[in-house]
């Protein structure tokens, strides 16, 4: 099979872990007989300094002819610090998702079993845990109205959601529980918000369409308790953008460390896949940082985009064996040897190709 795949690799150590993904994924070409053109395109930081803007027209068009997008990390700490520039990497991201039309955000929490005493959670509470994040992530209050009045005293941002953004998501949803265990839990404020009032309605119409699937109604708060006393509870859970975006990064440390967990965004004609931590700015270009996340993502893009499950499948399988073995970056290495983000690149290679 042929796959055109774009390139982002952005900030930070976004690069590292990306070269890594690279590998793993043309040794799993070599091996499955696939040929990958890949396409690097310039986004974030890196494009804000060689082109004046964070995703560029001409990364626009990649992304657009590629078949699927994999894409490193975003942000860097010169624009954090100051809330007065105008031009910022994580607006390329916004800008990216929305004109790609990537509405729904795929993030998965999953525990490997070699790894259940790194969590900060009780071994028992999250064993078995494995869950999905369906986070909307081209409206809300990320898309919508927003301003200053009261001559800059007053600012407001605005949550704005439509019955048909809500139904796509959440076809999604049902889909993906009908294909787990036909559980399916709607996170939302209803009890306050006209939007998620909405959201409610819009969901329940549609649960006589997927007469087998189980929907559960719970208010965000509730299930930011929940989640971090009993995940293995949680199915497949459908949120909007700004509560998605909160959850997802809590729900990430129950597997132990940020590094490990991947995600794709998906829409009708493209999908980006990226590992769900940032672009960890003390760590570039030590050769420190954990590469699993952007190859688990790697993984998530041959299952999804080109439903290659046993090419998928195959990766899980190599990093499964590194975490056993230890062969693992120092954030997971908690005393033992640590290995650098190259070599864990390169034991996986190996692996692959015995
Ligand atoms: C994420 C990130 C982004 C978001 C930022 C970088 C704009 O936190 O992908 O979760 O808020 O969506
Ligand atoms: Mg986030």
């Amino acid at each position: 099979m042929k796959l055109n795949i774009a390139l982002l690799a952005g900030d930070g150590i976004g690069p590292e872990v990306i070269d890594q993904a690279v590998k793993v994924s043309n040794a799993i070409a070599q091996k499955f007989e696939h040929q990958i053109n890949w396409t690097p395109a310039l986004t974030g930081a890196a494009a804000i300094d060689a082109v004046g803007e964070p995703y560029p027209d001409e990364t626009h068009q990649i992304c657009l002819d590629a078949d699927a997008i994999l894409f490193g990390a975003i942000g860097h700490p010169r624009f954090d610090n100051d809330p007065s520039a105008t031009v910022r990497p994580e607006q390329g991201l916004l800008k990216m998702r929305q004109k790609l039309g990537l509405f729904a955000n795929v993030r998965p929490t999953f525990t490997f079993p070699s790894l259940l005493d790194k969590s900060p959670l009780k071994q028992e509470r999250i064993e078995g845990t494995d869950l999905v994040f369906l986070r909307e992530l081209t409206g809300g209050i990320y898309f919508g109205e927003r301003g200053r009045k009261d001559d800059g005293n007053t600012a407001f941002d605005t949550c704005t959601y439509t019955r048909s953004e809500i139904t796509r998501i959440a076809k999604k949803g049902f889909e993906l529980a009908m294909t787990r265990s036909k559980k399916l839990c709607c996170v939302d404020k209803a009890n306050v918000l006209e939007s998620s009032r909405l959201w409610r309605e819009t969901v329940q119409a549609m649960e006589k369409d997927y007469p087998e699937v189980e929907v559960s109604y719970e208010f965000v708060d509730a299930v930011a308790m929940r989640l971090v006393q009993w995940p293995n509870s949680y199915d497949v859970l459908i949120t909007e953008n700004l509560f998605g975006d909160i959850l997802t990064d809590e729900a990430s440390v129950i597997s132990g460390s940020m590094g490990l967990m991947p995600s794709a965004s998906v829409g009708s004609e493209n999908a980006l896949y990226e590992p769900i931590h940032g672009s960890f700015p003390q760590a570039t270009g030590l050769d420190i940082a954990n590469p699993l996340a952007t190859i688990l993502s790697a993984a998530m893009m041959f299952e999804m985009s080109f439903n290659l499950q046993e090419e998928g499948a195959l990766i899980r399988k190599v990093v499964d064996q590194a975490l056993a073995e230890g062969f693992v970056t120092e954030d997971l290495a908690d005393g033992g040897k640590a290995y650098k983000t190259s070599e864990v690149g390169d034991y996986l290679v190996a692996a692959i190709l015995k």
